[in-house]
């Protein structure tokens, strides 16, 4: 059988769907020993893990450097990679939302300022509403933007809502809801067949029992 390379997203999302992976029959007990090595195998049972920042595992996944991997659906709306999305896991569950001042009024009259780390979703999201925006692209800490009025509204991610809320901003609209995704690069989908649906049923089978 030929080794399935494995992308999991660094921290609490990827030690869950390796804990899945564990229980589809695909352990690696020398991952679980923790520490700061990044590739890990179990050439008996032929998967190779590596530990990828999560944003960027859908790259690895592209790229064939890794088979398959897990990914918020939020990263493949964003960039819109050229993978197969094989399985919606019902974890890293979340929102994508617009979100403000409680106070915030939208007026045509001005081009609105969106600050966000998804321009791209940003963009399609409010074409679709036929309303000009002005994106601010910033890479994290997005909440402070309206707060110093350097936009009016961000998109982002928004999870238990405690950001939103210690800061004094609230979700004004929902765009789309966000959860894990297992995807397959193209080519391994025709070449590694066999492992890869067997690695998707058995975690679906566990989605089902979890749900
Ligand atoms: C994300 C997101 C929000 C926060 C939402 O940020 O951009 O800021 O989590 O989670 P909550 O609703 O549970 O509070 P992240 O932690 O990735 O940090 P960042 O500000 O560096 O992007």
């Amino acid at each position: 059988m030929k080794t399935v390379n494995i992308a999991l997203p660094k921290g609490r999302l990827g030690e869950k769907v390796y804990e899945l992976m564990k229980t589809a029959g695909y352990p690696c007990p020398e991952l679980e020993a923790g520490g700061r090595k990044l590739i890990f195998e179990n050439a008996e049972k032929c998967v190779r893990y590596f530990w990828v920042k999560p944003s960027d595992v859908a790259i690895y996944v592209e790229r064939g450097a890794a088979d398959i991997g897990v990914v918020g659906k939020d990263i493949l709306l964003e960039y819109e990679p050229e993978v197969y999305e094989l399985l919606d896991l019902n974890i890293g569950k979340c929102r994508m939302a617009v979100a403000g001042k409680a106070s915030f009024r939208d007026s045509a009259v001005h081009t609105l300022r969106v600050a966000t780390k998804f321009p791209n979703i940003a963009k399609t999201y409010y074409a679709g509403k036929c309303r000009d925006i002005d994106i601010i692209h910033l890479n994290g800490s997005i909440e402070l933007a309206p707060i110093l009025e350097m936009s009016d509204v961000i998109v982002d991610i928004v999870e238990t809502g405690t950001t939103l809320r210690e800061n004094n901003l609230e979700v004004l609209e929902t765009i789309v809801p966000i959860s894990a995704r297992l995807i397959c690069n193209i080519s391994s989908m025709k070449f590694k067949a066999e492992t890869v649906n067997t690695i998707r049923r058995s975690l679906e089978e566990q989605v089902r029992q979890g749900s």
